[in-house]
């Protein structure tokens, strides 16, 4: 991700909201370390110097671009010796040991799930950038057609018991356990996230200017940032609205589903269509659950891991694909593009299940419960497939747009 950029853009911050791209290199290198070297090995810190610069908690996202940080080589130098001795150990490591964060690979999987995380911050970041050459130079991957579909059409949910969360203790965040049952009534979801053309549809009606569409806190937002567009949307004049992407200018395919929305944004398109976002056990359940085998799946297809066949995700298409790409990827109910092209929000704050306990660590998740935090469910297309499954929740903050998120409503059955 980083190898197409100079080093003034990899060490330079484009947006006060996320690091420097040079800032999220070394905080991978140095989580690995942390967990993987000192935590399974006892080994002592490599660079005390650097580990309170990596430390999220002590530096926050709009710090960092004021921090004196090592420079490209030598955070390159310090991530590729910190690798090369992660695998030296792996080599001799027992995977069953009785150590918890060694069962099942728990450990690896979550680093691995840290790197690609931050790749997808790394994107998000690049996606933000105003000036500088289009990024990536020359990376596009080819997308599945889409068939012929109704971007409106709408599924029911049957109501009963299902169950939320998992029992996976080998990848899943401990945010995501325990799994508990949960009666859902029944409800209509939208077959397939928000579309750029339904967006436009909201635009045209006033949507960003009719004050009763939005919540108190979502006109406060709507006066601040005086945003009247997703994020990266351009007024063309004669062209109408034209997508600004990674440096690149696109026209906006009206199939595709609306990305970088905020939460009040998504809030006032949902009462503009006379719906609700879901709440994040509707989601899952509509994701997960297979009324007939009377079980949780782990994907919407099945269990199987995720191919290209299934999902838009790994980077693949550098954005979403138009709705109707991935009948394969339907969940029981036929609900389509859950997992893979955008996140979606949820009216859900972010809270742990009852009987949550913190692992491995409480700054993963626990102390951002109750703070405000929005749910974001599903995956995106900037994601690796090893963060993808029904039951992982996202967070951020109402306001926020540059993450890779969408929309998709719900409604009550008739
Ligand atoms: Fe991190």
């Amino acid at each position: 991700l980083l190898e197409p950029l100079d080093d003034g853009a990899v060490e330079g911050q484009f947006d006060a909201i996320l690091g420097p791209l040079i800032w999220d290199l070394g905080h991978i290198g140095n989580a690995e370390e942390l967990w993987l070297l000192r935590a399974l090995d006892g080994r002592g810190s490599r660079r005390p110097d650097l580990d309170r610069l990596y430390n999220p908690l002590v530096q926050p996202r709009s710090a960092r671009g004021g921090l004196v940080l090592p420079r490209r080589r030598e955070t390159e130098r310090y991530v590729d010796s910190i690798r090369h001795d992660v695998l030296e150990l792996l080599a001799k490591l027992d995977l069953n040991d009785s150590n918890r964060l060694l069962r099942d690979g728990y450990i690896y999987h979550m680093i691995l799930q840290h790197e690609a995380q931050h790749q997808e911050t790394i994107l998000q970041s690049l996606d933000l950038r105003q000036n500088g050459r289009p990024y990536p130079p020359a990376l596009r991957q080819k997308l599945p057609a889409p068939g012929v579909v109704d971007d409106e059409e709408r599924v029911l949910v049957a109501g009963g018991v299902c169950t939320i969360g998992t029992v996976d203790t080998g990848h899943a965040y401990d945010n995501e356990r325990p799994r508990h049952e949960v009666e859902i009534p029944a409800f209509q979801m939208d077959r397939f996230p928000v579309t750029c053309r339904r967006w436009l549809e909201f635009m045209e009606d006033g949507g960003y200017r009719r004050q009763e569409l939005w919540s108190r806190p979502g006109r406060e937002w709507l006066a601040a940032s005086r945003c009247h567009a997703p994020q990266g949307w351009l007024w063309a004049g004669a062209d109408g609205w034209v997508l600004r992407r990674f440096g690149h200018i696109h026209p906006i395919d009206p199939r595709t589903p609306v990305q970088h929305v905020c939460f009040w944004e998504a809030q006032a398109f949902a009462n503009w269509a006379g719906a609700r976002l879901p709440a994040e056990e509707q989601w899952e359940k509509a994701a997960s659950w297979d009324p007939e085998a009377g079980r949780a799946r782990l994907f919407p297809w099945g269990d199987d891991p995720p191919t290209p066949c299934h999902a838009n995700l790994d980077h693949a298409g550098w954005g979403p694909a138009p709705v109707g790409s991935y009948p394969l990827g339907a969940s029981a109910y036929g609900i389509e593009q859950l997992v893979g092209d955008v996140y979606q929000w949820t009216a859900s704050e972010f809270r742990p299940y009852a009987g949550f306990s913190a692992f491995p660590y409480a700054e993963y998740s626990k102390v951002f419960f109750r703070r405000g935090y929005m749910v974001l469910r599903g995956a995106s297309w900037a994601i690796r497939p090893i963060v993808s499954r029904n039951s992982y929740r996202n967070w951020d903050l109402p306001q926020r747009r540059q993450i890779f998120v969408g929309v998709r409503l719900v409604w009550d059955a008739h």
